[in-house]
């Protein structure tokens, strides 16, 4: 599949397993989104530019790497999104952090906006979109296409498990957006989940069920 990357980690099949587990508390939930996403963001940020500088150890002073190029932001879909935000930041806590709201109707599966608050300067940025749960990509297609009105032009999607139908949409609606997906699962269920999947991210995440 073009511009997509599936992992294939050992770390991320073991965690992954014990985040489907319908047993897993929310607790435990929650410390494995983030550290399934800082291990995926660890991969997804390889392409970062670098330039060097110049340190002074207290040994000698020599010509070093550090990153350059465009700043990140990183902008989780509300709400299970925001899951995925402590792993990211724990990696590169300079990012800015934008947020889109959007719920999916539970009969049409349509996705609708009710929040969006992204850096000024995002335009100039690369963007990661971020996430758990890529279905029918119906709100990660809206998700990119508000964040490409507002001029940027650099942006990677990733999600913790995606079905085939989401990347397809994906790759459909936004054949520039490089996808990273912890795994794909088989397909989507009549009521819109994945399956096997996890089941509702954002009430596992946050224990609303
Ligand atoms: C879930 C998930 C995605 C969306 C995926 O959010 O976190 O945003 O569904 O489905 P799609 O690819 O078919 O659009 P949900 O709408 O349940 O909102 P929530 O995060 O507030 O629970
Ligand atoms: N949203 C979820 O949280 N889980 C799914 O399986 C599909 C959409």
């Amino acid at each position: 599949m073009e511009n997509v990357t599936i992992f294939d980690h050992p770390l991320i099949h073991h965690k992954m397993s014990i985040l489907r587990d319908v047993n897993t508390s929310s607790k435990q939930f929650r410390e494995l989104v983030e550290e399934i996403s800082a291990l995926m963001a660890y991969e997804a940020l390889r392409d970062l530019p670098l330039k060097d500088v110049t340190v002074t150890t207290p040994i000698a002073t020599s010509t070093f790497k550090m990153i350059a190029g465009k700043k990140l932001a990183i902008v989780p879909i509300l709400r299970a999104g925001l899951g995925m935000v402590g792993g990211i930041l724990s990696l590169v806590p300079s990012a800015r952090v934008g947020h889109i709201g959007l719920y999916r109707d539970h009969e049409t599966l349509e996705p609708h906006e009710y929040y969006c608050k992204l850096p000024e300067d995002i335009a100039k940025r690369q963007v990661i979109l971020l996430d758990p749960m890529l279905a029918t990509g119906g709100s990660a297609s809206a998700a990119i296409r508000f964040i490409k009105e507002r001029g940027c032009t650099s942006i990677k999607l990733m999600n913790i498990i995606a079905a085939p139908e989401g990347i397809a949409r994906i790759q459909k609606d936004h054949p520039d957006i490089e996808l990273y997906c912890g795994c794909v699962d088989e397909k989507l269920n009549e009521n819109g989940y994945i399956v096997p999947g996890l089941g509702d991210a954002g009430d596992r995440i946050f224990g609303t069920k």
